[in-house]
């Protein structure tokens, strides 16, 4: 029996752990052929096109874009770099566009990249790969089965701090409520030695967010965010969760999943793994581009509202009091946080 289905091209710019990580996923899969590669780090450049075997390589994406012309532009640069890669991408006349968290650094950044997208009719996903753990998978069928009852709040915290780890922290906790729209967000912020980071972010930051089904959702991230004592590796000591009526169900990033159900107390193991979640989350590309109904579970229009609720938190903290979603333009968030935060 012969193979029908088409094999899309794809280029890459941006190879350090996460774009590498990506490079990895695509080069096993049959169902892609990488045929450009982009860093502004000329070793890293030659050094990714030797273990995956690319003869193309640019320090300039919209150069590499424009010279080979894939189906697919993935870029997994550090978060002051997405407006110029989405729009380069959009001139190439990409299909699809995967990035990474965080979708932007502001509101208005998000807006424009997101028109632009619209415009041009182009799908996009964001790096919110952890979903494809086992843990959090049975979390999740878990909730959905009804076995912790009827859901009133769905949780998530991180003591990563808020451009790394909030977008994943509400995507997660959306997820789990599902994917129920966030009608308004109240927040409040402490610290402002994160700001010089490339992930710049109050040092901590905790939202209440009203969802349109009733469910009150809880983030925190950063410095003051809970402790998850049986995680030993920082970056991974995150709880996501929902509580129920008659239970509840929660994964531990590095450290399994528990739940207490109407059947008793249950748990099971599991560890974050990119080995483990990105070939899913690559095939799941593809599988898109193949038929439109079959919506990439990691979207970007999923993760612009997550923007906008990370967003959301930020004016509030600012202009205090609760913030209405959806967000138009405004004063950028985090330059308004780091001027009314106390030092
Ligand atoms: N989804 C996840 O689980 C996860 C995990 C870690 C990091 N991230 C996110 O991934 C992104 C990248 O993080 P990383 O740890 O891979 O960073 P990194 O520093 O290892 O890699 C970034 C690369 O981008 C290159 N670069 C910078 N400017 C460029 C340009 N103009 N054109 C081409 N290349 C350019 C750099 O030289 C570097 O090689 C960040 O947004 C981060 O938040 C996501």
């Amino acid at each position: 029996m012969t193979n029908t289905q088409p094999v899309y091209t794809v280029a890459v710019a941006g190879l350090g752990k996460r774009g590498v990580h990506h490079a990895e996923a695509l080069s096993k899969n049959p169902r892609f052929q990488l045929v450009g590669l982009c860093d502004i780090d000329l070793p890293r450049l030659e050094a990714a096109r030797q273990k995956f075997g690319v003869s193309y390589g640019n320090t300039d994406a919209a150069q590499m874009l424009n010279d080979t012309r894939p189906d697919v532009f993935v870029f997994c640069t550090l978060p002051q770099i997405r407006m110029p890669m989405i729009r380069a991408g959009v001139e190439a006349g990409v299909r699809l566009i995967a990035y990474e968290k965080p979708v932007a650094m502001s509101m208005n950044e998000g807006l424009e990249m997101y028109d632009l997208l619209h415009q041009a009719g182009i799908k996009t996903v964001v790096s919110h790969q952890h979903r494809y753990g086992d843990h959090y998978q049975k979390v999740k069928e878990l909730i959905a089965s009804g076995s912790i009852g009827r859901v009133h709040t769905v949780y998530g915290h991180a003591t990563g701090w808020m451009m790394h780890m909030m977008s994943h922290m509400v995507e997660y906790a959306t997820w789990y409520n599902d994917l129920a729209e966030v009608e308004w967000v109240a927040a409040q912020a402490a610290g402002k030695e994160k700001f010089s980071d490339v992930h710049a972010s109050p040092d901590y930051i905790c939202a209440l967010l009203q969802y349109s089904n009733g469910v009150r959702g809880i983030i925190e991230c950063g410095a003051g965010a809970p402790d998850v004592p049986e995680v030993d590796a920082w970056w991974r000591k995150c709880r996501i969760g929902a509580q129920g009526a008659e239970g509840f169900a929660e994964v531990l990033t590095g450290g399994g999943w528990r739940a207490m159900t109407k059947n008793g107390f249950l748990s099971g193991p599991g560890g974050m793994d990119y080995e483990h979640d990105m070939p899913p989350y690559i095939q799941d590309i593809a599988s898109w581009l193949d038929d439109p109904a079959a919506v990439h579970p990691c979207n970007g229009e999923q993760a612009f509202k997550g923007l906008q609720v990370m967003m959301a938190a930020c004016r509030s903290v600012v202009q205090r009091g609760k913030v209405t979603l959806p967000l138009g333009p405004g004063e950028p968030e985090l330059e308004a946080l780091e001027r009314v935060l106390p030092g």
